[in-house]
């Protein structure tokens, strides 16, 4: 349960920060208004600029380990149906997409016995780099701007909801197939060791994306990108 968020102004990124408050062991959220190294999945960078909102969960989970990125994606959707967002999904394995483009992306690392769940969620963003061609922020959508604190403590009430429900009883996957984008869509998933061209034929109780492959084998991925196939 979050109940405390410690603030900073300015950060490399609030994942290496949060790390800072891990001897505590006590579950918190550390925010920052703009970061100089934010980091996303896979070695890749975050684009941090003022305006949007950039926290790191520090949890310590007792079990069910691997529905945190997927809590984190449905606090995100939850809060922003709160605000009148519609058209909102989760691109395995935790984007969310708003109107089929990339409003928030997720990151779960574990260090010592912790896990950091950061998220990162376009709000009041006008612009992005050539790098970022296939996102949007909330202001971009609706035409107006946001407040990044209101959002933040919806966020952290969503998160706070779901978290406690999933360590007493588990999230059934299955409640939570609506939002998610591609189940039967021809994609290629690529991961470190190489791509893999299928269906999306399943999302299983561990969050793991099961994808028929094109000789009909099941193969099943804990992580990778997938990239929808053009037909
Ligand atoms: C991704 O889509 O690849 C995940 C992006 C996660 C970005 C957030 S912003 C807050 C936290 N601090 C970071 O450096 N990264 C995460």
């Amino acid at each position: 349960m979050i109940d405390k968020v410690i603030r900073f102004r300015r950060v490399a990124s609030t994942q290496d920060t949060a790390k800072r408050f891990v001897h505590k062991g006590r579950e918190l959220a550390v925010t920052a208004l703009s970061q100089d190294k934010g980091r996303g999945r896979q070695g890749r960078s975050w684009f941090s600029p003022h305006g949007g909102l950039y926290v790191s969960l520090l949890l310590f989970p007792k079990k069910r380990l691997t529905s945190i990125p997927l809590l984190a994606s449905l606090s995100v959707i939850r809060t922003l149906e709160g605000l009148g967002f519609s058209k909102l999904l989760i691109h395995w394995p935790n984007d969310v997409l708003l109107k089929d483009r990339k409003v928030c992306g997720v990151v779960c690392e574990r260090y010592q016995n912790a896990m950091i769940c950061g998220i990162g969620l376009n709000v009041n963003i006008e612009r992005f780099g050539p790098r970022n061609i296939n996102a949007t922020s909330l202001s971009v959508e609706a035409g107006r701007n946001f407040d990044v604190e209101e959002i933040l403590n919806c966020l952290l009430e969503q998160f706070n909801n779901l978290y406690d429900e999933l360590q007493k009883r588990g999230l059934k996957i299955k409640e939570v197939l609506n939002y998610i984008s591609g189940l039967g869509e021809a994609v290629e998933v690529v991961t470190a060791k190489g791509t893999i061209k299928g269906t999306v034929y399943d999302i299983d109780d561990d969050w793991a994306l099961l994808l028929r492959d094109e000789s009909g084998i099941i193969k099943k991925f804990h992580d990778g990108d997938v990239r929808r196939l053009q037909w």
